[in-house]
C-alpha cells in the first residue's frame, strides 16, 4: 500500500529516483519513498538536470504495477493529477494547470516536474516516480519560466515535508484511480490540461511537429491533428503552445 510504504529522508542524495534504482537491481522492491533535503546530480526529461536546492522537495516512490505496462502508461498521468490535488491543498483556488506528458504549470510558468522509469525482473514490473515540486525556490530547470507555492502565496515557512504528506495520500488515491482503467484519469487529466484542442509543436528535438493538440491516445501519447488532417502520436520530447496560426 502506497499510503503505508515508508518514507525515507536523506539530507543529500545523488538522486531519490537514482538510490531506488539501486535498491530496485538489489532486489529491494517492496513500496517505499526516498526523500531528500538537497540533490547532487538531480535528473529531470530528456537527460536534463533538475537544479535541487534546499527548501524544494525532491521524492521518488518505487512500487510494483501487477498489470505491468498497460497500468505503467497511465502512471504519469495520475502522478501529475496527485501532485496538482497536493498542491490545490496547500494553495487552494490556484489554476495549477498540467502539460503534456506531465509538468504541473501556473500561468505558463512550471511548478514541478515528473520522470517517470520502469523496469522488470523475471516476475515482476516496477516503476520508480520521481516528483520535483519547487516548495520555497523556482530554479532555472529547463530554460522555461518556473515558479515556486511560496511565489505563489503560499506561508514562507510551507516545507517539503508537508507538500509529501499531501502526496502521498493523494498519489495513493490517484494510482488506485488508474488501476481501475484509464478513462476516469484522463476525464480528470484533460479538465486540468493546458493546450488541449490548441496548436502546439510536439515531439522529440529532431522531429518536431506542428499541430492541434486533440487528446491523449490510450497508451498515454498525444493525438496531434496535422494542418494536412493527418494524425499522428507522440510519444516522446517536449510539447510547446504556439496558438492559433
Ligand atoms: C522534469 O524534467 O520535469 C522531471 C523532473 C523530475 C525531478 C525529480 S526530483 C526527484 C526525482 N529525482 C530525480 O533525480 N529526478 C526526480
Amino acid at each position: 500500500m502506497i499510503e503505508s510504504a515508508p518514507i525515507h529522508w536523506f539530507e543529500q542524495v545523488d538522486s531519490t529516483s537514482e538510490e531506488l534504482k539501486r535498491r530496485a537491481r538489489r532486489g529491494a522492491l517492496e513500496p517505499v519513498w526516498i526523500a531528500a533535503r538537497q540533490q547532487i546530480t538531480g535528473r529531470g526529461r530528456l537527460g536534463r538536470n533538475w537544479v535541487s536546492p534546499e527548501g524544494n522537495l525532491f521524492v521518488s516512490l518505487l512500487c510494483t504495477l501487477p498489470e505491468g505496462v498497460s497500468v505503467a502508461t497511465r502512471v504519469p498521468f495520475a502522478t501529475g493529477l496527485a501532485v496538482r490535488d497536493a498542491c490545490i491543498s496547500v494553495l487552494p483556488g490556484t489554476d495549477f494547470r498540467l502539460k503534456w506528458p506531465n509538468d504541473v504549470r501556473v500561468d505558463g510558468a512550471k511548478l514541478a516536474g515528473i520522470l517517470v522509469e520502469s523496469g522488470q525482473t523475471e516476475s515482476t514490473f516496477w516503476v520508480i516516480i520521481g516528483i520535483g515540486v519547487n516548495v520555497q525556490v523556482a530554479p532555472d530547470n529547463t530554460g522555461q519560466a518556473s515558479t515556486s507555492l511560496v511565489d505563489l502565496g503560499a506561508p514562507p515557512e510551507t516545507s517539503p515535508d508537508e507538500v509529501l504528506l499531501a502526496l502521498r495520500m493523494a498519489l495513493a488515491r490517484r494510482l488506485r484511480q488508474a488501476e481501475t482503467g484509464f478513462d476516469g484519469v484522463l476525464r480528470d487529466w484533460s479538465m486540468s490540461a493546458e493546450g488541449l484542442g490548441q496548436m502546439v509543436e510536439a515531439g522529440p528535438a529532431n522531429a518536431r511537429q506542428k499541430g492541434r493538440f486533440e487528446g491523449v491516445s490510450e497508451d498515454g501519447g498525444m493525438i496531434l491533428r496535422l494542418p494536412d488532417g493527418q494524425t499522428r502520436i507522440i510519444r516522446a520530447g517536449d510539447v510547446d503552445l504556439i496558438g492559433d496560426v
